[in-house]
């Protein structure tokens, strides 16, 4: 067989080829240490000089024709392997959903968007603040000196490092520095819900080292323990969907309002599913077999922290408020360990979670379930 039979024989196997593997068995066969076109390599070396001046470039040209039909062909073959798993793979975007949503809206973000929802129609905004607070902040702003006794109930995480005129830096043990850090930013009139994280080192059932509150603030001319009284009576009536939620307010003690009360709700006891009795809100706690729970602290906001916060305390006042978020959905949605909150069981998320399509409004109810 001459030379170029050979190779019109060799190029024409190789466009045919069908495959990686076919491709590859041609190779061998033309170009391995056995191959045909190696076989003829070998031979130039045994050539008079003046053969090998003629067959050399011939057989040279050989080689390289087969060895570039060779990554010709294999770069077709690529080409058509990617297009057809591109083609196999398509994702169809019109197809519905999958029927079982995966994920839920955690209890607690659920109760900050009625909390949001229901005081939206109040008129009041949602306020925010940071997490690492300074000591002004946190305490002496609203008025807790050093050496305040209400310090101490705190049981405060302190950071190492200080801050030149803040003093130490905290992780915020409640919402409430969220009212200086309004009144400074935004001075008077206020009407501000701030929910958040807040931290203290204390652990058991029904304490967790980080938990939520939502801070209440108004400021403006004239306010009165009147406004905080129906305040708290339309939230809690929204939130808990029933208009029977009757409140007691109690003289109490915060440093930072001047008067302070303590807000209880009343609950009746009905029997449980289980056959044991459970605590149900609403009516009054005084009748027999009722009681009083304690819900949330609040007051007028004392003067002493309004000037500390850059306004005129004679200028303007405000009623404020601190609620355990974590409390409020315990009591709306009926667990009873304030430990699995944090754990992230997807078993107990499944139970307890909301659908992520469930926006609590008022229309349609803020504690609608999925
Ligand atoms: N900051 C208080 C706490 O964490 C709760 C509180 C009480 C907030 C009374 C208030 C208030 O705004 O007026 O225990």
């Amino acid at each position: 067989m001459t030379i170029e039979t050979m190779g019109s024989e060799a190029l024409e196997r190789i466009a045919a080829a069908g495959d990686a593997a076919a491709l590859e068995s041609l190779r061998v066969e033309f170009l391995g240490k056995q191959g045909s076109v190696s076989a003829l390599l070998k031979t130039l070396g045994k050539m008079t000089p003046e053969k090998r001046q003629a067959e050399g470039p011939k057989i040279h040209a050989l080689r390289e024709s087969v060895q570039n039909a060779l990554a010709e062909r294999k770069a077709a073959l690529d080409a058509a392997a990617l297009e057809a798993q591109l083609a196999s793979e398509t994702l169809d975007l019109t197809l519905p959903a999958p029927e079982t949503p995966q994920g839920s809206v955690h209890p607690v973000s659920q109760v900050m968007d009625e909390l949001a929802e229901i005081f939206a129609d109040m008129g009041f905004a949602v306020a925010t603040g940071p997490e690492i607070e300074d000591d002004w902040h946190n305490f002496t702003a609203l008025n807790m000196p050093e050496s305040h006794p209400a310090r101490a109930m705190h049981d405060t995480f302190y950071l190492p490092d200080e801050a030149p005129e803040s003093g130490r830096m905290v992780l915020r043990t409640h919402t409430s520095p969220v009212q200086v850090r309004s009144m400074k930013a935004q001075g008077a009139p206020i009407r501000i819900i701030a929910p958040g994280r807040v931290y203290r080192s204390d652990s058991d059932a029904t304490h967790t080292p980080m938990f939520h509150q939502v801070e209440g603030l108004v400021i403006d001319k004239g306010i009165h323990l009147g406004h905080l009284k129906w305040t708290l009576e339309t939230f809690l009536k929204a939130f808990f969907e029933r208009e029977d939620i009757v409140l007691r307010l109690r003289p109490s003690y915060f440093p930072f309002t001047e008067p302070s009360v303590e807000v209880d709700v009343g609950f009746a006891i009905e029997d449980g599913p289980d056959g044991k009795g459970r605590r149900v809100l609403g009516g009054s706690g005084d009748e027999p077999g009722h009681g009083w729970m304690e819900l949330l602290g609040s007051g007028m906001v004392n003067r002493r922290v309004i000037e500390m916060s850059g306004l005129d305390p004679d200028e303007c006042q405000g009623f404020a408020f601190g609620v355990g978020v974590d409390r409020l959905a315990m009591l709306k949605y009926g667990m009873d360990d304030l430990r699995a909150f944090f754990d992230g069981d997807v078993r107990w998320l499944k139970h307890y979670g909301f659908s992520a399509f469930d926006q609590p409004t008022l229309s349609a109810g803020v504690g609608a379930r999925a």
